[in-house]
């Protein structure tokens, strides 16, 4: 075996899952960001937890509303997704820049993408620093799944977003 660095390392776990955070925007729009450091971190209570690097617009949004819904977007929106990764809804409403069809989900004031296969809709409980990122762990409230949809990874670290094939 040889020594890797983290970037290497992440394209040996690919295909990595990719999530679409959904946050308010202070007018009440949404903001989207893709996001591969997130996981599963319990079942009773359902917990799931993201990290976003520290000067995220996601982050900040998400700690100040103390909601969140966290997706797994359809594969009609790979493009959309890089997109979404490469402007903050700091400066730019990312919907509207990328003519992305929003649905409204009910009991939240977030809406998400109409192709969405998952939707984890939770609150925040707590932040961690950890390292150049923020860890949010958040309650899952409510899960909302069309298991008919294709999902999307992270291929080639994240260099890539494409559904996974079995196999
Ligand atoms: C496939 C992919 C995965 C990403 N994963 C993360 C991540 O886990 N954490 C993070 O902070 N940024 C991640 N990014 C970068 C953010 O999406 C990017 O910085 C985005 O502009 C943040 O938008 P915001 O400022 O509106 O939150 C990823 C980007 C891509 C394309």
């Amino acid at each position: 075996m040889k020594e890797l660095n983290i970037m290497e390392a992440t394209v040996c776990t690919s295909p990595n899952p990719l999530t679409l955070i959904c946050s308010r925007n202070e007018d009440g729009s949404t903001n989207l960001a893709p996001i591969c450091f997130v996981s599963y971190l319990s079942f009773n209570p359902p917990m799931v937890g993201f990290a976003a690097g520290k000067q995220s617009h996601t982050g900040e949004r998400v700690r100040e509303t103390g909601s969140v819904i966290i997706t797994v977007p359809g594969e009609s929106l790979a493009g959309a997704v890089v997109a979404c990764g490469t402007s903050t809804g700091a400066a730019v409403n990312k919907v509207a820049e990328h003519h992305i069809e929003m649905q409204a989900v009910e009991g939240s004031d977030i809406q998400i993408p109409a192709d969405t296969k998952l939707a984890m809709v939770a609150t925040l409980e707590q932040t961690l620093e950890t390292g150049d990122h923020i860890l949010h762990i958040c309650r899952v409230e409510k899960f909302l799944g069309d298991e008919s949809r294709k999902g999307l990874y992270a291929w080639n670290g994240f260099g890539k977003v494409a559904p996974a094939v079995e196999g």
